[in-house]
């Protein structure tokens, strides 16, 4: 049986799912139910020195099957925080604290949760600082004047030169969190022409499965040009999903939205996908996994010249499946098989992702 126990900034965590900073992590209450539910540690929503004030309605179902929000941090003042997340401590789960936003206010809440809560890290959300590298290196310089924790920058997915940013802030912080949700975005109800959320003219930011490439990207290119370690978040269901994050170069993992969607019990069920995946391949750790993805980069096949597309006759069953997806027309049944006609086939690989029987291959010819 795999073990599936992360070590990072001298940390432990017994498995590698992290709640995200987000509504389900609001408070003391929530926090010890993702305990409960199974989390490996607790970020919990991120505060600021000004209590947020935010217009409802914040969190709706988008159509493209993610979740679209307008909330910004914590509407509880930082004192009364700070309580909330003393008690979390006492669950013995490592506890990281979101905090925001700039230089000076990072400063005065990380010197004040240092002392107050003594967490295991602190999280500082760049979400709202802007997209330029300097002021994101300013915030992460006063944070690491002023605290000793461990810090976790969680990086935005709009931010233009995600590696420059890293490589540049990988001297002050010892991890990455990646990434915050995307936008802004909009989607309105069209049947009465209302916008879904309170905000200005009903934009927000857009997380769940929509964002899940997205962030595998930024995960990759943070992890390839620094050392510091990575935590991955966007879009993750189930534990095939964080297998992807591990592979790309991630140490842990955060959930948000499906939480939201599912509840608390996400977390210790996603731990246990991630265990069986680890088991059902043979492995026998997630760092025997982490950063697999660029490892196998490098032995991926390249073509030569433009391939076309090739039917293995012997698993072909004639479903017809690749030929509806073939725009190009590249495809026909010749009798009971499908066949290729090759001055068609522009080797794109599309067909490829309908075959169930494994019949389809590129190939240089
Ligand atoms: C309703 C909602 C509120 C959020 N609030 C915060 C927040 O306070 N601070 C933060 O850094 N990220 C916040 N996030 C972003 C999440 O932590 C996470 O980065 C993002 O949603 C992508 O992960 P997911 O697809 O698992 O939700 C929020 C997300 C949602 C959906």
């Amino acid at each position: 049986m795999a073990d599936i126990f992360v070590k990072i900034n001298g940390i432990r965590f017994k498995n590698p799912v992290l709640t995200a900073a987000g509504p389900n992590v609001r408070t003391a209450y929530m926090m010890i139910a993702a305990v409960k539910g199974g989390a490996g540690g607790i970020v919990s929503k991120t505060v600021s020195v000004k209590p947020a004030s935010d217009s409802r309605p914040t969190i709706r179902k988008a159509s493209c099957k993610g979740i679209m929000n307008c909330e910004t941090w914590s509407e509880i003042p930082v004192e009364e925080f700070i309580n909330e997340c003393q008690k979390v401590r006492e669950t013995g789960v490592p506890l990281i604290i979101s905090i925001g936003y700039n230089p000076d206010e990072v400063k005065q809440l990380g010197v004040l949760i240092e002392k107050e809560v003594q967490p295991d890290a602190i999280e500082f959300s760049t979400h709202y600082v802007g997209r330029s590298v300097e002021p994101l290196l300013n915030v992460a310089k006063s944070l690491r004047q002023s605290v000793r924790l461990p810090i976790w920058m969680k990086v935005s997915p709009n931010f233009p030169d995600i590696e420059e940013l890293a490589v540049k802030a990988s001297q002050y912080v010892n991890g990455f969190v990646a990434i915050n949700s995307f936008g802004p975005v909009l989607d309105f109800d069209v049947e009465n022409v209302q916008p879904l959320l309170g905000s200005d003219y009903g934009q927000g930011w857009l997380s769940g499965p929509p964002i899940l490439s997205i962030a595998l990207r930024i995960v990759y290119q943070i992890s390839s040009v620094q050392k510091k370690p990575v935590i991955g978040v966007g879009g993750i269901e189930n534990g095939t999903d964080a297998i992807k994050f591990f592979m790309s170069g991630a140490s842990l993992v955060q959930v948000c939205s499906t939480a939201i969607k599912k509840g608390h019990q996400t977390y210790g069920k996603i731990a246990l996908e991630i265990n069986d995946w680890l088991d059902a391949h043979e492995y026998s750790s997630i760092e025997e996994i982490r950063g697999l993805y660029r490892k196998k980069l490098k032995e991926q096949r390249m073509f030569s010249r433009q391939p076309v597309m090739t039917i293995n006759k012997k698993r072909c069953t004639g479903c017809k499946v690749c030929i509806k997806r073939c725009i190009q027309g590249a495809l026909y049944m010749n009798g009971k098989l499908a066949e290729v006609i090759q001055e068609n086939c522009i080797g794109c690989g599309f067909c490829q992702d309908f075959c169930s029987y494994d019949a389809m291959e590129l190939k240089d010819i």
